[in-house]
């Protein structure tokens, strides 16, 4: 049984690289709707429109499960693609607010997200449940997405842009940088090499791979 992913672009590869580390003789399928890329700033709508064709494309080359492997696709659409595709599990990805604000010592956290995310029911009910007392910074990097998409991930062009972005959080008090977004473990080397010493930047792909395999894992028995 193949398992699919989708984003809007090279994104979700994040998600991707770190199950095949995890389950190296899983077949997989990864979609990048490069075509409308970014997401970040569509319509729920829209997006679930969007997604709904890359279910049906995965679906279609033999996929038994998919991985929602953008945050803002998951946001808008999760709930949806479930209940249209009863038999088929779903792993969705969304901002890891939880560990950041268990382990923050300033009680100050950034999440790095795009718009759609942080209009989603699934954003705003984590942070209402797992944030308490700690202060959110909610923070867009829509430029982020664009570098990703043209493999600039290192260098001066890069580290320029990360460094806009994150020294206002990390002036802020900010110790624990969330990655919302999928495109931005792609950078996490320039957003660590800024932020060290000041703040840990958490990636959760890692754990959205864990949670795929433990579903295909169970499916396969
Ligand atoms: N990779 C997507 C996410 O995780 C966002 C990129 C976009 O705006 O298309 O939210």
């Amino acid at each position: 049984m193949k398992v699919g992913f989708f984003d809007s672009g090279r994104g979700g590869l994040c998600i991707l690289d770190a199950f095949r580390r995890l389950c190296p003789q899983a077949q997989t399928e990864y979609i990048a709707d490069s075509r409308h890329c970014p997401y970040g700033n569509r319509p729920p709508g829209e997006i679930r429109r969007l997604s709904d064709a890359c279910v049906r494309r995965l679906l279609a080359r033999g996929c038994g499960m998919v991985v929602v492997a953008c945050n803002t696709a998951t946001a808008a659409a999760i709930d949806w693609l479930r209940a249209k595709y009863a038999g088929v599990p779903f792993v969705g990805v969304e901002p890891a607010v939880k560990p950041a604000a268990l382990r923050s010592k300033t009680g100050v956290i950034a999440v790095l997200a795009t718009a759609g995310t942080f209009s989603g029911r699934l954003y705003n009910e984590t942070r209402e449940r797992c944030a308490k007392g700690v202060r959110v910074i909610a923070a867009t990097a829509d430029e982020f997405v664009d570098l990703v998409e043209r493999g600039e991930t290192e260098g001066a062009e890069a580290e320029a842009a990360v460094r806009a972005r994150i020294e206002p959080l990390l002036e802020a008090g900010a110790d624990r940088i969330v990655l919302g977004c999928t495109h931005f473990p792609h950078l996490k080397g320039t957003i660590e090499k800024i932020a060290a010493g000041r703040a840990e930047v958490i990636d959760p792909s890692e754990a959205v791979a864990r949670q795929a395999k433990r579903i295909w894992e169970g499916m396969a028995k």
